[in-house]
């Protein structure tokens, strides 16, 4: 793809070993961020208390909407004073922005196209749910639809380019929002039918065939179980998935020629979020289906090249699994919203230590203030994000978030095994353990978090016994570690004791016969 004329270095990825960073001004940045309420944007005045409440609680970033309704209110005709007032409000509080693209696709339905594409469904169809019955969501099929949402989105990234081509305020874009069809499996108009009708395009078929040992687990189970065919029609090739495959891929090509005519002006990183399976059993179209949930990842894959990164709205209590489902086939991870209870507090560090995550974003920040506990992770996880970049992608680093029911984690990491014990069980109200370990050096440890316990041994079965050298607590200021009290009496007793605020402490060990 041709790259435009503008300021060297614009935020982009970078790979690191096993990670993929985001680039911000030449430096790896993790985004300690959160989602706003989905009207909260579309008022400057509304958002004037919140840029400095977020900036407070910590936030390195805000995560905001951008309507296509909004911005382009009659067609051809935009206004991005919105856009404008953002940028100045985020950039007062030096907070960065991921911008939200609310175009054809909101929940899996079209809930922010303009009134000009809402109300013209001749140039403008519906996916229909069943022959006939026409649903709230833009049919995927539509090449209307798809370009007029293409030229907005082109529009509003050249304005971008301009207005912040040398500032990088914006730093990513997710384009549309939560894709899929809502209330039926597979559009049934009758271009839909006759789409499905023929055979599943080379170009996906090829794209599988050469990611065969790296497909995702559930879409290994899903392909081979409809008899693992190379080509065919939709239904030959995806057997009782095939509804689903062919809406995620149309859905997918839609999606990502928007982001290609947006990358064309200004090639921000760009993502697709995802409405996830709520729970097992639950069939497309309870969920949206064709949106990219962890079954069709591969097929977005496939389908939209200029989409960098699919990101699951984690609201499922299965925090961990659902960030492995998003590790898969090579997807760096992003959580674009999740809980904002006291689990945030704890999940942040599970992901971004233990998953490399990009940015970490509770849904309705707006209504938390500094006294929430994801304040204190925050604080902590800034003070340790240089250390942190530096061992993403390296092997050396761990991230936990106590899980209900677990007491015990136990695992090896630089040389060492560590035998983590939480203080006590997961109880509502109350942050989970939680902590990143890092081997920072050959005998040496940062552990950073709260409610926890971590015991070094020696590794194999002639393991010699561990013990400290030297045991202390502290911060980092600019990257550099400031040690606080000497910890080697009876603070050190048990191990490293994370008490209930987050902490960090540096071990040092030693191992004798
Ligand atoms: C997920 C959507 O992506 C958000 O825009 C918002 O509607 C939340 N759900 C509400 O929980």
């Amino acid at each position: 793809m041709a790259r435009p004329k503008t300021a060297a270095g614009i935020p982009h990825l970078r790979r690191q070993g096993a990670a993929t960073q985001l680039i911000v001004d030449g430096k790896p940045m993790v985004l300690l961020s959160g989602e706003v309420h989905n009207s909260s944007a579309s008022s400057l005045p509304y958002m004037e208390p919140i840029w400095p409440r977020m900036a407070a609680m910590g936030l390195n970033a805000l995560v905001v909407p951008v309507y296509w309704e909004l911005v382009e209110p009659r067609e051809g005709t935009f206004d991005f004073r919105l856009v404008d007032g953002l940028l100045a409000g985020a950039r007062k509080q030096r907070l960065r922005l991921v911008l939200l693209w609310f175009g054809t696709w909101k929940n899996g339905e079209s809930h922010y196209a303009p009134e000009w594409v809402k109300t013209d469904l001749a140039r403008f169809p519906r996916a229909q749910t069943a022959p006939g019955c026409n649903s709230a969501t833009i049919l995927c099929l539509s090449d209307e639809a798809r370009d007029a949402d293409a030229r907005a989105l082109a529009a509003l990234m050249r304005h971008l380019r301009r207005v912040d081509g040398r500032r990088h305020t914006v730093v990513a874009v997710q384009v549309e929002n939560e894709t899929g069809l809502l209330g039926g499996s597979r559009d049934r108009s009758a271009l839909g039918d006759r789409r499905f009708a023929g055979r599943v395009p080379a170009a996906l078929m090829r794209f599988l065939a050469r990611r065969r040992d790296a497909l995702t687990d559930e879409f290994r189970r899903l392909w081979p179980d409809a008899g693992g065919r190379q080509a065919g029609t939709w239904t030959e090739v995806f057997g009782p998935a095939a509804d689903e495959v062919f809406m995620a891929w149309h859905i997918g090509r839609y999606v990502d020629r928007v982001a290609e005519a947006g990358k064309r002006e200004y090639p921000l990183p760009m993502y697709a979020n995802t409405w996830l399976v709520g729970h097992d059993g639950q069939r497309p179209g309870e969920y949206p289906s064709g949106g990219p949930v962890a079954g069709m990842l591969n097929v977005w894959q496939a389908a939209a090249p200029h989409i960098d990164w699919i990101a699951p709205d984690i609201y499922r209590n299965d925090f961990a699994a659902t960030c492995r489902q998003y590790t898969q086939s090579g997807n760096p991870l992003m959580i674009p919203e999740t809980h904002r209870d006291e689990r945030a507090a704890a999940n942040v560090f599970y992901a971004v230590g233990q998953h490399d995550a990009m940015c970490f974003a509770p849904f309705a920040i707006d209504d938390l203030d500094a006294s929430h506990p994801l304040a204190a992770s925050y604080a902590l996880l800034a003070d340790l994000a240089p250390l942190v970049t530096a061992h993403q992608g390296t092997g050396r680093m761990v991230g936990l978030a106590q899980e209900g029911g677990e007491m015990v984690r136990e695992f090896d990491l630089g040389g060492y095994h560590l035998r983590v014990q939480y203080a006590r069980p997961v109880e509502p109200g109350r942050v989970p353990g939680c902590a990143i370990i890092i081997a920072t050096g050959p005998d040496e440890f940062i552990v950073a978090g709260c409610g926890l316990t971590v015991r070094f041994s020696g590794l194999g079965p002639e393991a010699p016994n561990v013990n400290f050298l030297a045991l202390d607590e502290g911060r980092f200021v600019r990257g550099k570690w400031v040690p606080g009290r000497r910890l080697n009496g009876d603070e050190s007793y048990p191990g490293v004791v994370l008490g209930s605020e987050p902490c960090v402490c540096r071990a040092r060990l030693y191992a004798y016969a």
